[in-house]
């Protein structure tokens, strides 16, 4: 089998790469370990940055997106009790996010591909990729049983944190940076109107809480937890009770309505990026490239930054031969990760309980307030939350 670009993964960064790479002409094969059910059902990310939302309406993907995504132009920062707004659109010239569940991205690209006639090859097993350093790099995988060879112009690694792409990059080439934190996320969605309109980042003293929500009879919420949290510890009574105490404000006027819970699960929170982002002819971009905590809701955007470089690059390339845009790929994607790892990092840092450390929690809510009363450090939050420009 050959192909021009072979991807390895089928989340938002290898199915958006396939999807750019085909309208301009460039043929790809997209390889998934995981069945296509799951990758449409996996619950994650939920906040969409203006210019992702620009980049998929841009390339036809706007349809149901606009439809049912639901558009924000504020956020609330809520702590002693008390709610702040950040006015993102008034502090950004009129930017906004939007909000739509990851599992819809992926099914629309999913959709899209296959009206668009792709390939893309689900549950395949023992994916191994080699030849990373010669111009035929090949991808070795085994589906329906059948063993088969992959040889492509280039290989993207999309395959997300626990991929085999980046492993399979010779020890001494990369560097990594990391850093883990002593909590996660324990999320459920339930079937509940929002207590409000917009997402609410609560830093209290029993920990971290976040609101979020999908439609308007679904909401989506967050609770600081240990970073090894058993999910059958918490009954839905306790997750109720938990989300009331840290939700709760001092006036009293914030009701927190209940419903069914239909989901739960726990995410560790880890930053991480590795340097550079390529090996020869085998591209790495999302999650398998870096890794943020989730509070700056930023993971999934980032890998639609990365993408879209490469496929310029790519475009480049299959163009005309030349292969600057592409030599300067990790060097271009990196400036704009280190950005998101260091946004990612201080929201965290500025909303989340860490142990009793009660010097850290006075300097948190001086910065809490400086950010909900001073212009200039709001609009810091506000662009960096909308997305800085692609
Ligand atoms: P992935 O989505 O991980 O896709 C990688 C794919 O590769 C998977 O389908 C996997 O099955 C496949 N794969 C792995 N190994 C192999 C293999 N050997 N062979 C073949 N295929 C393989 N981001 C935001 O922007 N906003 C948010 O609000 C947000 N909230 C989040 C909340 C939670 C609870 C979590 C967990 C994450 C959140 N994120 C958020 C992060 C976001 O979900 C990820 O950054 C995003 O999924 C990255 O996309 P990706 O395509 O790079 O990787
Ligand atoms: C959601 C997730 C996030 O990580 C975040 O910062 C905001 C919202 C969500 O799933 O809706």
């Amino acid at each position: 089998m050959r192909t021009q670009v072979g991807i390895v993964g089928a989340g938002p960064a290898g199915l958006l790469l396939s999807h750019l790479l085909h309208l301009e002409g460039i043929r790809s094969v997209v390889l998934e370990a995981r069945s296509r059910e799951y990758v449409e059902q996996r619950v994650r990310a939920g906040v969409l940055e203006q210019g992702t939302v620009e980049l998929l309406t841009d390339t036809g993907l706007g349809d149901r997106l606009h439809r049912e995504g639901l558009v924000h132009h504020g956020v609330e920062l809520r702590f002693e009790g008390e709610g702040h707004r950040i006015d993102l659109s008034a502090l950004t010239g009129g930017r906004t996010i939007t909000i739509y569940g990851q599992q819809e991205v992926v099914k629309d690209l999913i959709a899209a591909r296959e009206r668009d006639g792709g390939d893309i090859r689900f549950e395949v097993e023992d994916v191994a990729v080699d030849g990373l350093k010669t111009d035929r790099p090949t991808i070795a995988f085994t589906h329906d049983g059948e063993h088969g060879t992959l040889e492509c112009d280039v290989i993207a690694g999309c395959d997300g944190f626990h991929g085999i792409c980046r492993p399979s990059i010779p020890a001494g080439e990369l560097t990594e940076y990391d850093r883990t934190y002593p909590f996660g996320w324990l999320g459920i969605l339930a079937r509940a109107a929002p207590s409000s309109d917009e997402l609410i980042y609560v830093n209290h003293p029993r920990g971290f809480a976040l609101s979020s929500l999908r439609s308007p009879e679904i909401v989506r919420l967050y609770l600081q937890c240990e970073p090894d949290e058993d999910v059958d510890r918490w009954s839905d009574e306790r997750i109720w009770e938990e989300l009331h105490t840290r939700l709760a404000t001092t006036d009293g006027d914030y009701e927190l309505t209940e419903g069914p819970i239909f989901e739960k699960g726990v995410a560790a929170l880890r930053s991480f990026v590795v340097e550079p982002m390529q090996y020869g002819r085998l591209f790495l971009a999302g999650d398998a490239a870096h890794i943020v905590p989730a509070t700056g809701a930023k993971g999934l955007n980032l890998a639609v930054a990365d993408v879209r470089r490469l496929s310029e690059g790519l475009v480049q390339l299959f163009g005309s031969g030349r292969s600057d845009l592409l030599e300067d790929y990790s060097r271009a994607c990196l400036r704009r990760v280190w950005r998101v790892q260091h946004f990612s990092w201080w929201m965290t840092s500025m909303l989340h309980r860490f142990g009793d450390d009660r010097y850290q929690h006075k300097l948190q809510i001086s910065e809490l307030e400086y950010v909900t009363s001073s212009t200039a450090a709001a609009t810091t939050l506000a662009e960096n939350y909308v997305g800085l420009p692609l």
